[in-house]
């Protein structure tokens, strides 16, 4: 936003920190240090720091709190001055407690939109939820907002047979159910409770895990609450770096298939619980912000008081099988291998597909807590050391698998008319500076010669 629509007044940034002082800090460390801002630096030189301060204001906060945690005088100013919301605040862990999901992805939005009523110059809300907010619908996947209610398994119930009857999902029952176990529950076992909760209601209700499930639910609760405000709903499918805005190769954090990746071009991956068929749908991050941006323009324009929902997934219109994703990975560290600790470059081998845990985890078991050459060098103490790590080598990846396997099997794929309706409102010049075209992106040049070199880059910053 700050380096393609430089007239842009103020961006308020609501950060979790214990005071304004550590807000500014994480300003500072975690957004104005970043690499991702270096094209912004040399187009500002000496006065980034002043420029860049005048409009970004870091504001303490926490998005499921009332007013959204901020102090109530700012809020206030706050509520007054602006006209358009961006919210991707979200808990994104998979397999999360189901109290703390709820919390963040549905309490949260919740919050938000009590808040966003207050905005009085409001012209739109834009809300990130995600492609797999669909969970276990299959085929092609159209970008239909959730209704408060509504359910993937009631969807299923109801077309096969339109009379018979599934529970109504709703949001506040969730809320206030799992409050009520909380206060019921003992201590030492809460955690587990709560993890195994999420993932029971998930599968009841249509969705693979708790993550997906509370973002559809969150969904739910701003078209319930939304009235008169334009939204936007924002489902990508798989996240992952820079195509070329601003540069090539930029990402952050290390998570879905990066791991993955990493893991394999280390040896230590050799096989993989999915199908080679299945589709990997994934979108680089400039793309979902060029969306994002050319969505705002279009909708804030109109005002319209509706939802709209945008799939910013590849999959309908330029899809990658698992295998291919896998072959690219192949040919990447055939050519770059990584070099262990021993200071040998670590060969890789075609990946291995298996179709269920057993022989899964029988297969990397052997694979991975076998190794010859390393065994006959060690003494009995490192030796055991060495079984130690294995193990937990070899649970990790068990654990990792059963977490992705619906996604390593995913039956469907994104249709994005939205998306392509939204290209078409551009002018030649917007589709230039704002690129969303997924279908020309080559997905073998992307990941051996952009995406692989950015994680290694920017995520793993040169560590082996
Ligand atoms: N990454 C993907 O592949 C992907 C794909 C599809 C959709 N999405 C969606 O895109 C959005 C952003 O995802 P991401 O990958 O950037 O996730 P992320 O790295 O986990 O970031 C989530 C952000 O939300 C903030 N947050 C969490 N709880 C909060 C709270 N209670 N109050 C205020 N802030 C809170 C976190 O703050 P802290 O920094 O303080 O932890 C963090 O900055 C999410 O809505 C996610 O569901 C992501």
């Amino acid at each position: 936003m700050l380096r393609t629509t430089p007239k842009i007044n103020k961006i308020y940034l609501l950060i979790r920190a214990k005071d304004k002082e550590a807000a500014f800090d994480r300003l500072t460390s975690e957004i104005m240090e970043s690499k991702l801002f270096k094209c912004l630096k040399e187009m500002h030189g000496e006065s980034y720091e002043s420029i860049i301060r005048s409009k970004l204001v870091p504001i303490v906060g926490n998005i499921h709190e009332p007013n959204l945690g901020m102090d109530r005088i700012i809020a206030h100013q706050i509520a007054h001055e602006i006209d358009l919301i961006v919210d991707c605040a979200a808990n994104t862990t998979f397999d999360l407690r189901y109290d703390l999901a709820l919390e963040a992805n549905v309490n949260g939005p919740y919050q938000l939109m009590l808040f966003a009523k207050k905005c009085k110059n409001l012209k739109l809300l834009i809300h990130f939820s995600t492609a797999y907010a669909s969970g276990q619908r299959e085929g092609l996947i159209y970008e239909k907002p959730f209704t408060m209610g509504g359910s993937i398994t009631k969807e299923k119930v109801t077309s096969h047979s339109p009379s018979t009857k599934f529970p109504s999902l709703i949001a506040a029952n969730e809320l206030d159910f799992v409050s009520k176990l909380k206060n019921a529950i003992e201590n030492n076992c809460f955690e587990q409770i709560m993890k195994d909760l999420g993932d029971e209601r998930a599968k009841l209700y249509g969705w693979h895990d708790t993550y997906s499930f509370t973002k559809a639910m969150g969904e739910m609760v701003i078209d319930s609450m939304r009235e008169g405000i334009p939204i936007v709903i924002i489902r990508p499918s798989t996240i992952t770096s820079t195509y070329e805005q601003p540069f090539s190769g930029w990402v952050q954090g290390f998570r879905v298939i990066d791991p993955a990746i990493v893991f394999y071009g280390k040896g230590d991956f050799p096989g993989v619980l999915g199908d080679p068929n299945c589709l990997v749908d994934v979108v680089p991050v400039d793309v979902v912000v060029n969306a994002t941006m050319a969505a705002i323009a279009k909708h804030g324009h109109l005002q319209i008081p509706e939802l709209n929902v945008y799939h910013v997934a590849s999959s309908s219109v330029n899809p990658l099988s698992s295998s291919q994703l896998m072959n690219y990975c192949y040919e990447f560290f055939h050519s770059f291998p990584f070099v262990n600790s021993k200071g040998d470059q670590v060969k890789v081998k075609n990946m291995k597909y298996f179709d269920n845990m057993s022989d899964f985890s029988n297969y990397i078991s052997k694979k991975l807590l076998k190794q010859p050459d390393d065994v006959q060098e060690l003494n009995e103490v490192e030796h055991s050391k060495m079984q130690i790590r294995f193990k937990r080598k070899v649970e990790y990846l068990k654990n990792f698998s059963k977490v992705y396997e619906p996604y390593a099997f995913y039956k469907g794929w994104f249709h994005n008319g939205n998306m392509r309706k939204l290209m078409e409102d551009m002018s030649e010049e917007e589709r230039k500076n704002f690129d969303i075209d997924l279908s020309k992106i080559n997905w073998r040049n992307y990941f051996l010669g952009i995406h692989i070199l950015g994680v290694k880059e920017h995520v793993l910053k040169g560590r082996s």
